[in-house]
C-alpha cells in the first residue's frame, strides 16, 4: 500500500507540458482545445503564455508575458527587429522566472496540468539560453513533458516529414525530456502515414523511391533515415485533431506514460 500511496502521489503530481511547433502547426488552437477539453473535465489547467508576439490568444492565460514585457516597446527602445525583439523580450521575462514559479508552486495544489505556449519562431525558444533556462527550471520543478506539434497534411511528403523529424529529434536531445510528438489536424489528413514510416523502414525507403527529385537528396535521406530509426523507436506519438478535438483521449494518455517514465528516470 506504500506503493500505491506513492502512485497515488504520482497521479495527483502537477504536470508541465511545454507545447512547441513551427509557425502554423496549429499550436495555439491545440492549446485552446485542451484547455477547453481539461475544463470540461473538471481539471482546468494552468495557462501560461510564453509568445511574446502573439496578437490574439483564443483563450485566456493565467500569466502572459505580454503582461511584462511589451515586444514593439522593446524593439523600439534597443533598435531590433521582430526576431531579435521576440528573444530579448524572452530574455526580460526569464529575469522575473522566480516570481513565476513562486506563483506556479502556489496553483500546483489546485491544477494539475501546467501549459506553457511558446514563441512561434520556434527556434528562439529551442535555441536560446533565455529557452533553456526556462525548460530547465520547469525540468527541476514537476515532471515536464515537451510536445512537438506537427503540422501533418504539410509534412505528407518524405523529404519535409524527415526535416520535420530531424528537428523534433534534435529537440529531444537537447531538452533531454520526455518527449511527445503529436500529429495536428488529422481532420484533414490522418497520420497512418506517419506512424508507417516510424515503424517500417521499407514503408519509408519506398514512399522515397517514389519521389521525383531523386539522386542526392535522396542519397541524403537515405543515411539520415537510418539515424532517425533509431530516434523512432523510442518515440511517442500521437494523432490530434485541435480543430475537432479527436485524440485528445489519447493525448492524455501519453502523457501520463510520459510523465510515469520521468519519474522512472529522474
Ligand atoms: P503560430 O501562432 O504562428 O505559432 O501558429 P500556431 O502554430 O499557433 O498555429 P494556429 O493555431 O494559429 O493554427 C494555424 C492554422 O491551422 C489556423 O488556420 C488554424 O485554424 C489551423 N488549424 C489548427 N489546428 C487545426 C486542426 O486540427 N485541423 C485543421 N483543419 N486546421 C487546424
Amino acid at each position: 500500500s506504500e506503493e500505491n500511496q506513492e502512485s497515488k502521489a504520482q497521479n495527483d503530481a502537477p504536470v508541465n507540458i511545454i507545447m512547441i511547433g513551427m509557425a502554423g502547426s496549429g499550436k495555439t488552437t491545440l492549446m485552446q482545445r485542451i484547455n477547453a477539453y481539461l475544463h470540461e473535465r473538471k481539471t482546468p489547467p494552468y495557462v501560461l503564455n510564453l509568445d511574446p508576439a502573439v496578437t490574439k490568444l483564443p483563450f485566456q492565460a493565467n500569466i502572459d508575458i505580454r503582461d511584462t514585457v511589451d515586444y514593439k516597446q522593446v524593439m523600439k527602445e534597443y533598435g531590433l527587429g521582430p526576431n531579435g525583439g521576440i528573444l530579448t523580450s524572452l530574455n526580460l521575462f526569464t529575469t522575473k522566472l522566480d516570481q513565476v514559479m513562486q506563483i506556479v508552486d502556489k496553483r500546483a495544489g489546485e491544477n494539475k496540468y501546467f501549459l506553457y505556449d511558446t514563441p512561434g519562431q520556434i527556434e528562439i525558444f529551442t535555441w536560446s539560453a533565455s529557452g533553456a533556462i526556462i525548460t530547465n527550471t520547469l525540468a527541476s520543478t514537476y515532471p515536464t513533458v515537451v510536445v512537438y506539434v506537427v503540422d501533418t497534411p504539410r509534412t505528407a511528403s518524405p523529404a519535409t516529414f524527415m526535416s520535420n523529424m530531424m528537428y523534433a529529434c534534435s529537440i529531444l536531445y537537447k531538452t533531454q525530456l520526455p518527449f511527445l510528438v503529436a500529429f495536428n489536424k488529422t481532420d484533414v489528413v490522418s497520420h497512418d502515414f506517419a506512424v508507417s514510416w516510424m515503424t517500417d523502414f521499407e514503408a519509408f525507403q519506398q514512399a522515397l523511391r517514389g519521389q521525383e527529385d531523386e539522386g542526392f537528396m535522396n542519397s541524403l535521406m537515405n543515411s539520415m533515415s537510418l539515424v532517425l530509426d533509431e530516434f523512432y523507436n523510442h518515440l511517442r506519438v500521437v494523432g490530434v485533431s485541435a480543430m475537432t478535438g479527436q485524440g485528445l483521449d489519447e493525448f492524455f494518455v501519453k502523457i501520463d506514460e510520459a510523465v510515469k517514465e520521468y519519474y522512472e528516470e529522474y
